[in-house]
């Protein structure tokens, strides 16, 4: 026999909770909350049992192996993706507020409704009305394109089930509610059940589910970490105050690399890709300041060149202060130490700071040698050539050891008319091809200084 659940609800304001109070906390009435039996049959049964229950498949015997992603048309985006979208895929988008994420949202929206088949964009948030004009700055006129201004998902999940569209686009998961859970939207249970249910029905009905989600102080997508688990692919969008630029990270992707990142220019008539994020990067480069020099990173499956900025100055501090950004402290005050022991700099009554420019986030021990010759170009004040860039990482004896993707990194900074790369020497032994590039190949630390500031 099914159990019978017993909520109390606020009369005056619809508050509901799990046990009796006197004082009803969200309008403060005496008095006014009383019992209410919940429904002993969650209502969101009535979607689940709308498909046929699941049988065991052999692998073998499973269909539509082949994979066939839909293009959004947006080529950053689709790379981030993995290389497009994946039916019946979940997708959450955090960001900041006003970063963008209606925005390309409703530009992938316009490419997914290109194959035809109906796409529903379900505003919580904003009129149909709002939408439309949003839309019609961006140039999204898509006829496939359908605008629902709800927030209740089992009404959500009725009308999708009728439409049968490829994509579901929720913005945001946070105003989504389900009357069988108490509390408001965007309340941790609310956001967890919410988007449980349209994922779930997302993978059943074979659309693929994209979710917005707003980010929080602490910079997690607000509501649960929990979010992350129940969806395949989790981006964040990214960007600096003040600045046009948009990045686009993959930070979980069941179908493909996480570490892939596109680049958006925020423009009035939308977010547009930029192709040479290289460039951009290195766009507002000083070209003879001492604490500089430029790394061949690699992101996902390409290379991006980032500059690495450094400074050290006179601490006056019991404990000098060693504050990064972009880059991992930790590493840094490692290879501040390894600088003080195997090169002889005396970085004890230095404060470093360190700045990785354009917001970028560098996790691969490949920037090691750059992070370290920047702090020493501006601790000598020697001026590091501006067609200068330097990768590899370095061990605690001073060696500096083989990273891997050397030759995307060597092309990229030839591309970008780099005339000379530091580099470990096993690395320079292994290359298959010429560059057009003086390579410095380097086995410890000491020889990397003493190269640095050559012309
Ligand atoms: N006319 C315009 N010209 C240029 N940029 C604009 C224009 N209108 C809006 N924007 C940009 O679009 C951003 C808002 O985009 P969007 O509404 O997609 O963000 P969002 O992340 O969905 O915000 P929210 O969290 O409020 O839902 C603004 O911060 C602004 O940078
Ligand atoms: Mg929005």
């Amino acid at each position: 026999m099914a159990k019978v659940r017993i909520d109390y609800a606020c009369t005056s304001c619809g508050f509901s909770s799990p046990k009796w109070l006197g004082r009803c906390p969200d309008c403060g009435k005496w008095g006014s909350i009383v019992e209410e039996v919940a429904p002993a049959e969650p209502k969101y049964r009535v979607a689940v049992d709308a498909f046929p229950a699941s049988k065991p498949v052999r692998l073998t015997e499973v269909s539509g192996s082949a994979e066939v992603r839909a293009k959004t048309g947006i080529g950053e985006f689709d790379r981030v993706m993995g290389g497009g979208v994946v039916p019946s895929s979940a997708t959450l988008i955090g960001g900041d507020p006003g970063i963008g994420k209606s925005t390309i949202l409703l530009q992938a929206a316009k490419g997914l409704a290109r194959e035809g088949k109906p796409v529903l964009y379900v505003s919580g948030e904003e009129s149909e009305a709002q939408v439309k004009l949003r839309a019609a700055r961006l140039g999204v006129d898509e006829k496939e394109i359908y605008l629902l201004s709800e927030t209740s998902v089992e009404r959500v999940m009725a009308i999708a089930a009728e439409m049968a569209p490829s994509a579901l686009l929720i913005d945001s998961i946070q105003t989504m509610f389900t009357s069988d859970l108490p509390g408001a939207p965007g309340s941790v249970g609310q956001v967890r059940e919410c988007a449980g249910r349209l994922v779930f029905f997302g993978k059943k009905a074979g659309m693929s589910v994209f979710l917005v989600g707003h980010v929080t102080k602490e910079g997690t997508i607000a509501g649960p970490r929990v979010l992350e688990h129940l969806v395949d692919t989790v981006l964040y969008f990214e960007g600096e105050k003040g600045h046009p630029y948009r990045i686009l990270k993959a930070v979980k992707n069941r179908f493909g690399s996480t570490n892939e990142i596109g680049v958006f220019e925020m423009r009035s008539s939308g977010l547009a890709e930029v192709a040479d994020p290289s460039g951009l990067f290195l766009s507002e480069r000083g070209e003879d300041a001492s604490g500089t020099v430029v790394f061949p990173a690699i992101e996902g499956t390409r290379p991006l060149l980032v500059e690495v900025q450094a400074l050290a100055s006179q601490s006056f501090l019991a404990m000098p202060r060693r504050t990064t950004l972009g880059a991992d402290t930790n590493r840094v005050i490692l290879l501040c130490a390894i600088l003080e022991r195997k090169a002889g700099l005396s970085l004890y009554n230095q404060d470093v700071f360190v700045n990785v420019a354009g917001g970028i986030e560098l996790d691969e021990t490949a920037a090691d040698l750059a992070i370290l010759c920047s702090v020493a170009s501006s601790f000598k004040d020697q001026v590091i050539p501006a067609g200068t860039a330097a990768f590899g990482e370095v061990g605690l004896g001073g060696e500096v050891r083989a990273v891997p993707m050397a030759e995307p990194r060597l092309n990229e900074a030839a591309r970008m008319g780099f005339t000379r790369v530091i580099l470990p020497a096993s690395n320079a032994e292994r290359l298959s091809s010429k560059y057009p590039l003086t390579l410095v190949p380097v086995r410890h630390i000491k020889e990397a200084l003493a190269q640095a500031w050559k012309k």
